[in-house]
């Protein structure tokens, strides 16, 4: 199976390199503005290939991703210290009104996976830009694993054994759903108490601070994030390529809220199989409601 991925900065390139080291796919193809830039990322990744699962990586222009069961969006610029996500709506919103034609016309039966930031806006523009054509965002995959990465610090279990979505916006206004989240199946605070290990509202708030605030601690540090996107891109393109129904928090158009947020989302070949709302509490009802209504904005002011 072939991946496009468009874009070959940061984001892109890992993915790349993420989709090779596990053997994702048979074969990648990257493409940039910055050609040079896009052959260098894929001969890189391309010398990884026989030390690892493999893949043929190669690099060339929009017409290269014809083919592709999968397209990566990972074109635009990034955030910057101090900037949220939303601030680069219409910058990114520009050039995916200047790329998608060439994307759609090279792989119109490919589904497409954005993770251009704002991801649930860009998202929804994309699915605009391309009619027909399977559209989904990475959404808060990440924002999922990193919950479940803080809570089993805490809980000192591997995280693959904690369980808990992030919903809505992938950016300020997320919703760290404590009512999904459970530890080897035991509600968090159960299974804290249950073995006298620390549990406060202090902690609680401490882990949605630092869920929401992961990437600006990172940008702070090192200018960009790209290996958590990168392997979340990377699983959420082998989900769709092995059509094994996995469920995973992506963005996608969602009529009863009006825009592109992020659900629990259960994910095959043909894209978006089920979309499921979890039972949640009034208060974090209500917190998704205000999330979706922040993205319906952004997205008005898209069209303003
Ligand atoms: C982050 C970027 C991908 O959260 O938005 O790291």
């Amino acid at each position: 199976m072939k991946v496009g991925i468009v874009g070959a900065g940061l984001v892109g390139a890992t993915a790349a390199y993420a989709l090779t080291l596990r053997g994702s796919c048979s074969e990648i193809v990257l493409t940039d503005v910055d050609g040079e830039r896009a052959r260098a990322e894929a001969q890189d990744v391309a010398h990884a290939a026989p030390v690892s699962h493999g893949a043929r990586v190669t690099s060339g222009d929009p017409d290269e991703l014809r083919g592709s069961a999968v397209v990566i969006v990972a074109a635009g610029a990034n955030q910057k210290p101090g900037e949220s996500r939303l601030d680069l709506l219409q910058k990114n919103a520009a050039i995916f009104r200047d790329l998608m034609g060439q994307v759609t016309a090279a792989a119109p039966g490919a589904t497409l996976l954005i993770a251009t930031n704002p991801v649930d806006v860009l998202t929804g523009l994309s699915a605009e830009l391309a009619p027909g054509q399977p559209v989904i965002g990475s959404g808060t995959v990440l924002d999922s694993a990193r919950f479940r990465h803080l809570v089993a610090a805490r809980a000192g279990v591997d995280a693959t054994h904690v369980h808990g979505y992030v919903l809505g916006e992938h950016g300020d206004s997320a919703v760290v759903a404590w009512s999904t989240a459970a530890v080897a199946g035991l509600p968090v605070a159960e299974f804290m108490a249950a073995r006298g290990l620390p549990w406060t509202p202090e902690i609680r708030a401490q882990i949605e601070a630092d869920t929401r605030g992961a990437a600006g601690q990172i940008i702070a540090g090192k200018r960009a994030t790209y290996y958590g996107i990168g392997a979340a891109l990377a699983r959420i393109a082998e989900r769709i390529l092995d059509d094994r129904r996995a469920v995973l928090t992506v963005s996608a158009p969602t009529p009863e809220f009006g825009t592109s947020l992020s659900l629990p989302r259960v994910l095959g070949r043909a894209g978006v199989l089920d979309t499921i709302v979890p039972a949640l509490t009034e208060e974090e009802r209500a917190a998704l409601g205000r999330s979706a209504g922040i993205l319906r904005e952004a997205a008005a002011a898209l069209n303003a």
